[in-house]
C-alpha cells in the first residue's frame, strides 16, 4: 500500500513538474541573492585569509575556485526579469543589459585571474587579484543595485 502511494505521488509530480518548473519571482529573485552571498562569502573568507586575521592559507585555492564558479553562474541568474519584491535589483539591469554584460565581465575576468593566481601561490599576484575583484563588485552594486 504505501508503495503504490508512492508510486502515485512519483508519478503526480513527474507530470506536473512542467509546472512546477517556472520558477515564480520569489524564487527566481532568491536564487540570485543566494548566488551573491555564494559569492560574497568565499570573498570575505579570501580577504580574512590574506589579511591574515584566520590560519587557514590552505582553503585559498578552494576559495578561489569556489569564486569562480559562482560568478559564472551569475549571469544566468539574472537572466530573468523581475519587477517588484524583496529585491535591491535595479529595473535596469534589463533595460541596460549590456552594460550589466560588461559588468558581469569585469567579475568573470577578475575572479578568474584570482582563481590562477591563488592557484600559482603568487600572493602579490593574488592581492593585486583581489582588488580588482572588490572593484567588480563595487562597480556593479553602484549602477544596478539599490541600497537598502
Ligand atoms: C554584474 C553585477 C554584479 C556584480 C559583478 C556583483 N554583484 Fe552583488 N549584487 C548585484 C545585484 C543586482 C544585487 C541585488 C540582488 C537582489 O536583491 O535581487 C547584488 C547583491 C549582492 C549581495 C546581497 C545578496 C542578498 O541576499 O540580498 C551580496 C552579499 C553581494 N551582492 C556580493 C557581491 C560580491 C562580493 C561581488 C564581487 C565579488 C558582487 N556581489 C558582484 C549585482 C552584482
Amino acid at each position: 500500500m504505501q508503495a503504490i502511494k508512492f508510486m502515485a505521488l512519483a508519478t503526480s509530480c513527474l507530470l506536473a513538474l512542467p509546472i512546477c518548473a517556472q520558477a515564480g519571482e520569489k524564487e527566481t529573485i532568491k536564487y540570485r541573492e543566494n548566488n551573491m552571498e555564494i559569492i560574497g562569502a568565499h570573498m570575505n573568507s579570501i580577504v580574512a585569509i590574506i589579511k591574515e586575521q584566520v590560519p587557514h592559507k590552505e582553503h585559498l585555492t578552494t576559495h578561489a575556485s569556489g569564486l569562480s564558479a559562482a560568478a559564472k553562474m551569475s549571469s544566468a541568474a539574472f537572466k530573468e526579469k523581475t519587477s517588484g519584491g524583496d529585491t535591491t535589483a535595479k529595473d535596469t539591469i534589463w533595460s541596460d543589459s549590456a552594460k550589466f554584460d560588461e559588468a558581469m565581465q569585469m567579475m568573470l575576468a577578475s575572479t578568474a585571474k584570482l582563481e590562477t593566481a591563488a592557484a600559482s601561490g603568487d600572493m602579490p599576484a593574488v592581492q593585486a587579484a583581489v582588488g580588482d575583484v572588490g572593484k567588480s563588485c563595487k562597480n556593479c552594486h553602484d549602477t544596478f543595485r539599490n541600497k537598502k
